[in-house]
């Protein structure tokens, strides 16, 4: 399919066909795809879990309010905002970067590039994704302030902001894996009507851990696994060129 028509094919389906499984290993695929999402500061603060177990898709359906495109759905895959790891992935990006600039950058530049990844990478990150109680979002907006007075700073840095930058980034994931979905001609529904304790429960996830998304799957089942014609506000209305 076209992208185009891929875009068009997808559409957020309530009602599953109960006897069309999917292939496990294709919505794994999916996934990988996924991972190729945009995010910021390359920082991949997500984890999919990928539900296949009987058992474990019911407690969900419970947890999803027993909405049918939970009900119906043949696996589930949630999408998890990771902030709390964002220690271990600072890490590991800065130890590819490190290598990335020793194998890509000419000799004379490598240490500084290496050098700027280090303070960005060991300082400036744990700096902005460190939360307390909105105490430490409170010292970076006084900071970002003073030094705003001079410049232009990034200035979203408050705890909340910080949980939106790393929600913002695992929704791009999401959506991701749900054009990948489409292009197998496997549907979606993605989801946030849930109870996100008793989900988090279910998954045994740590206290840091937050549902980003539950993305139910499965095969449309004809006509009724949709619910009629798609509606979007006129484009014009949403449009401005400048
Ligand atoms: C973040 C998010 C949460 C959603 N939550 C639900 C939900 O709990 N239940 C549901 O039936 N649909 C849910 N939807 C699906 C939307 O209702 C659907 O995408 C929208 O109506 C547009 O329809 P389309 O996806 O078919 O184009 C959600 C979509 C998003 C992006």
């Amino acid at each position: 399919m076209d992208l185009a028509r891929i875009l068009n094919y997808r559409r957020a389906v309530r009602i599953y066909d109960r006897g069309r499984q999917l292939d496990t290993e294709k919505v794994k695929r999916c996934l990988e795809l996924a991972t190729l999402a945009p995010n910021s500061y390359n920082m991949q603060l997500w984890e999919f879990y990928h539900v296949t177990q009987p058992e474990l898709l019911a407690k969900l359906s419970k947890a999803c309010l027993d909405q049918t495109a939970v009900s119906t759905a043949s696996q589930i895959v949630v999408f998890v905002a990771r902030q709390d790891l964002h220690k271990k992935r600072a890490k590991s990006v800065l130890d590819f970067e490190t290598g990335n600039i020793q194998r890509n950058s000419p000799e004379e530049r490598q240490e500084k590039r290496i050098k700027d990844r280090k303070l960005y990478y060991g300082m400036v990150m744990p700096f902005l994704y460190t939360h307390f109680l909105g105490v430490i979002g409170l010292i970076r907006i006084l900071i970002t302030g003073v030094i705003g007075i001079f410049r232009p700073i990034f200035r979203q840095v408050s705890e909340n902001d910080m949980r939106v930058v790393v929600h913002k980034s695992c929704a791009l994931s999401a959506q991701t894996f749900m054009i990948a979905m489409a292009n197998e001609e496997y549907d979606t529904c993605p989801l946030e009507g849930l109870d996100s304790k008793q989900v988090k429960k279910i998954l045994k996830l740590p206290s840091g851990a937050e549902i980003n998304m539950v993305i139910s799957c499965g095969i449309r089942k004809g006509n009724e696994g949709i619910w009629g014609e798609r509606y979007r506000v006129p484009f014009e209305e949403v449009y401005r060129q400048l």
